[in-house]
């Protein structure tokens, strides 16, 4: 019975979509897609993979004229959160060949979701400047550490607004996948060639991430809400290994308050573990607490969260826990 009920609201719902792009969108459309995703909580898996299949063959059929949820959908890469759609994301990019397909591309680029990733790059930005402001305090050169740097395009963009000396800062990157790496080189030598040698890139899962030097600024965003609990708090652990006195560590991930999650599960079939401030803040063992003050924010939409950790001391300075590093 609730598979037909939700079937019929799928159809229903690509009745709605067929028209969205000569009468506009109509603001029940986010409301329509959290119906049919409360109403499918009651299947069983079976039952739920055909009705995310019957969404992609119909409804997107729409949204796939556009190149974002077209490249979304197809996953060009082989998962989802690509480099490339991500730096798509950044540049708000309409290059769909149709006026139904460019509709659907600047539809896409005022969602919440990708509204929330831009402004990643500008909350980067900000603790950037954070980091530069102290910089009587850090290292020479500041060390930035970014994990799952895709693109890197907030860390170019960064840099070029602060128009910083090359030799001042010193930026490791971990990207597991080499395509992305290869994109970022390329931004980088295109956009910032003076900040070539500036750049060190490491191709590997950031979990098995180890590094000889400490950084002054940590930032990981785009990344935990691909990991389970156990892995967020391994992976949490690890890079504190790498902070020291002064440094601090920003981690972001997809609010449990974002409110169009409906929409990138069932149309764009990218699926991601929501986490509230005190998910993330359960990643923070009992060793990490005693070495860091915590805080939180959001972006304006309150889609992503971000926990950031103040680091009072070591935490492999004789007193700290498991994860320990060489220097
Ligand atoms: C959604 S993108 C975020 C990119 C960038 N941090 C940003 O916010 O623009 C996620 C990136 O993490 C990388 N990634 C995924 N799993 C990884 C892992 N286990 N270790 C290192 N990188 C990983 C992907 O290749 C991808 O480039």
């Amino acid at each position: 019975m609730v598979v037909q009920v939700v079937s019929g609201m799928i159809s229903e719902f690509d009745r709605f979509c067929s028209d969205a792009a000569d009468i506009g969108i109509a603001p029940e459309f986010h409301a329509r897609l959290r119906s049919i995703d409360d109403a499918a909580r009651s299947l069983d898996a079976a039952a739920l993979v055909e009705a995310r299949k019957k969404m992609v063959e119909t409804a997107c059929l729409h949204f796939r004229e556009g190149e974002m949820v077209r490249h979304i959908l197809d996953k060009p890469y082989g998962y989802a959160g690509d480099f490339e759609v991500i730096d798509w994301i950044y540049a708000k990019r309409v290059a769909a060949s149709t006026d139904r397909g460019r509709f659907w591309d600047e539809f896409f680029h005022v969602q919440d979701a990708p509204l929330a990733v831009n402004w990643r790059r500008h909350r980067f930005f900000d603790e950037l400047c954070l980091v530069v402001e102290d910089r009587e305090a850090r290292q020479k050169p500041i060390r930035i550490l970014s994990v799952g740097s895709g693109p890197c395009r907030e860390i170019v963009d960064g840099l070029k607004a602060l128009a910083l000396d090359p030799d001042g800062v010193a930026i490791t990157c971990v990207d597991i996948d080499p395509t992305s790496v290869a994109y970022a080189k390329r931004l980088i030598q295109a956009e910032l060639p003076r900040f070539d040698r500036s750049f060190m890139f490491h191709i590997g899962n950031a979990m098995r991430f180890r590094s000889q030097v400490k950084f002054d600024l940590i930032w990981s965003a785009g990344l935990f809400d691909y990991f389970n609990q156990k892995q967020g708090a391994f992976l949490l652990r690890r890079l504190a290994s790498f902070a020291r006195e002064g440094s601090r560590l920003v981690i972001g991930n997809f609010a449990s308050s974002h409110a169009t999650r409906a929409w990138i599960e069932w149309c764009g079939q990218w699926f991601l573990t929501h986490r509230s401030f005190k998910d993330l803040d359960d990643f923070i063992d009992d060793d990490l607490r005693e070495c860091v003050e915590v805080s939180f924010f959001t972006d304006p939409r309150a889609a992503i969260n971000f926990m950031a950790l103040d680091f009072q001391r070591d935490l492999d300075n004789g007193q700290g826990g498991s994860t320990r590093l060489v220097q």
